[in-house]
């Protein structure tokens, strides 16, 4: 499979010209996006960025799926599952859109669904876990409305701009995914459209 398709989004392999797209939107981010980014890694130069994509190119790590999200042409984001565990059938997902402007036209919640769809259908993935931010209310919004459910919270978990932030872990079930997916397609498929 060269691509994964969403509705508004397609899910593909990253090529070297999205490593430096990520770059250059990271060297414009907006205050929210720093301080999501920052969670994960320090700042990072494009060499570093390359050399680090080329290592992963040539060991990939199995139990890693990364893709960038393309809406149009452009690529304006990632999505991932690590941690993949085939014996019992779980992973851990992550998603992140580059640019501010990008947020908030169904991107993220397309680009998931697509992801979920892929992880359950064709990697027979059986639960799917994420950790967000407690106040990160938008992302909160969208796993909710594709049947993540909160497992639990880790209290001060990260500190973060001078101060700790507590984290929601939450997960979902192939089953509840489905549950909820055809749902989602009976709605946009009803005649009423709504
Ligand atoms: C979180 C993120 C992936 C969501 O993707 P997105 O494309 O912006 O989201 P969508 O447009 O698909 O959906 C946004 C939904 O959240 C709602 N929303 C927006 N702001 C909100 C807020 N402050 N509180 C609650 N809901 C909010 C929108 O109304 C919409 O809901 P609806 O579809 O039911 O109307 C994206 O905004 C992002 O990358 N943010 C920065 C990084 C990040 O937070 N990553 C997640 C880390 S776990």
């Amino acid at each position: 499979m060269v691509w994964i398709a969403g509705d508004r989004v397609t899910l593909r392999a990253w090529e070297r010209e999205d490593v430096r797209a990520r770059w250059e939107a990271d060297q414009t981010a907006d205050a929210e996006t720093q301080r999501l980014r920052d969670w994960h890694e320090p700042p990072r130069s494009l060499l570093r960025r390359e050399q680090e994509w080329e290592a992963e190119q040539s060991e990939p790590d199995a139990s890693v799926v990364s893709l960038v999200i393309v809406a149009g042409e452009r690529p304006v984001g990632d999505i991932n599952l690590f941690q993949i565990d085939q014996r019992n059938r779980h992973a851990l997902a992550g998603l992140s859109l580059w640019r501010a402007e990008d947020r908030d036209h169904g991107y993220g919640t397309d680009a998931m669904r697509a992801m979920l769809r892929w992880a359950f259908d064709h990697l027979n993935l059986h639960r799917v876990e994420l950790a967000v931010d407690a106040t990160n209310e938008r992302a909160i919004h969208v796993y909710e409305k594709l049947g993540f459910v909160p497992e639990g919270r880790r209290r001060q978990h990260h500190y973060d701009n001078g101060e700790y932030h507590d984290e929601l872990t939450m997960a979902v079930l192939d089953h509840e995914f489905r549950a909820r997916d055809r749902r989602a397609e009976a709605v946009a498929g009803s005649p009423a459209g709504a």
